[in-house]
């Protein structure tokens, strides 16, 4: 049927989410990150595997992410991290997401939406202690809880922090942050203000320091499998959720001399075996894989040769003989013993496992095998 397809096990997403439980600080509870179509693996389908594992808070990047998952019925507290503009109210309150508030300015149009709607309508502050993007100074909030009451349709349920650098090699700025953090919530605390929630933990976070769980963590990327923490820092053991597979179309013999791909930046050393594979960058297979990377046939390791096309990708197979039309190539995952992460295919190119599963592309069909 499909020739390049990714599965998502979900088994291992549920697998994940106890190994991310079972670190939590007393009284911490997961708020899953499933913004970005769920880091390529599904938001609607990774959104219903956690409802079922107890899930009962996501958060999503926009009103738009978030009515998809209202939209295929999913009943969570969503919560919208960040596209957020006056035009997005209406839908933000027809469809019950909790909007993230960075500033000022939407409130008073927000109150008086959800007023319109008799609505006790739910917001989490976010304060930039550090991450330099989104949300209010530090010493902008006391003020702002001041004022608050002016707006009687809504009620903060949640303060909430972003962390920079918690995957970074110096602990140090994460511990600036939490500082300021705890520093800001002690004020606000001391002036009477009830804050119901307080978040600020991501993947790394939950790992590394447990001062950041509060009562609930936002985890992404160990959800999926993966983490970026830096080496020495005792990991989880995670489970890669998704793999991307294609099926070999055909097959070719080339002579020292022929070349491969647009431009010719493959020239054959030798007898050369070539496999054409239907998956290319416009599935998110990057092009930055030329002449740079594997996939798995046979169970071995074929070279990437020449550059990488919008719907294809050429292997060098010469070493995993035979192989046939219609065998399975694996990008991402394992065949035999050999096994390709999404971690391996950053490394080849240059970035973060996070862009390697967003970037996967709308036509590539998810195939979901049951937890
Ligand atoms: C505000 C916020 N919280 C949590 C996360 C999850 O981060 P991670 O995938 O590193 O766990 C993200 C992801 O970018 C985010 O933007």
């Amino acid at each position: 049927m499909h020739t390049t397809y990714a599965t998502i096990d979900l088994s291992a997403l549920g697998h994940n989410l106890r190994r991310i439980r079972e670190r939590l600080a007393a009284g911490a509870d997961v708020m899953a990150v499933v913004k970005a179509n769920a880091y390529g693996h599904g938001a609607v389908e990774v959104s219903r595997a956690l409802a079922q594992q107890g899930v009962s808070r996501l958060a999503v990047a926009s009103v738009k992410e978030g009515a998809a998952l209202r939209d295929a019925g999913i009943t969570a507290d969503i919560l919208v991290l960040v596209d957020l503009l006056d035009r997005h109210i209406s839908d933000l309150l027809a469809y019950r997401l909790t909007p993230v508030i960075t500033e000022q300015r939407l409130l008073p149009a927000l109150d008086k939406a959800a007023e319109a709607k008799r609505l006790s309508f739910p917001i989490h502050l976010k304060v930039d202690t550090g991450m330099g993007r989104l949300g209010f100074a530090p010493d902008d909030l006391p003020a702002l809880f001041e004022a608050l009451p002016a707006w009687k349709s809504l009620r903060v349920e949640a303060v909430m922090t972003h962390l920079a650098d918690s995957d970074g090699d110096d602990p140090g700025h994460t511990a600036r942050q939490l500082e300021r953090f705890r520093t800001l919530l002690e004020r606000l605390r001391r002036q009477g203000a009830v804050i119901p929630h307080v978040h600020a933990a991501n993947s790394a976070a939950i790992v590394r320091f447990p001062e950041s769980h509060f009562s609930l963590v936002r985890p992404g990327i160990m959800l999926y499998g993966y983490h970026t923490l830096p080496g020495g820092v005792p990991c989880p053991d995670l489970d890669p959720v998704l793999a991307l597979r294609t099926t070999v179309m055909q097959l070719r013999t080339i002579q020292p001399g022929d070349s491969v791909s647009y431009n010719r930046t493959f020239v054959a050393k030798r007898k050369t075996r070539i496999a054409v594979l239907p998956v290319g960058y416009a599935d998110g297979y990057s092009r930055r894989l030329s002449n740079n990377g594997f996939v798995l046939i046979n169970g071995r390791r074929a070279p990437i040769v020449g550059l990488v096309c919008m719907d294809m990708t050429m292997v060098d197979v010469t070493d995993a003989a035979p192989v046939q039309v219609g065998d399975e190539a694996t990008l991402i995952g394992r065949q035999g013993q050999e096994r390709i992460d999404a971690g391996d295919i950053a490394e080849w190119t240059g970035t973060i496992p996070y862009e390697i599963l967003c970037s996967i592309g709308p036509r590539v069909p998810r195939v979901y095998q049951a937890s």
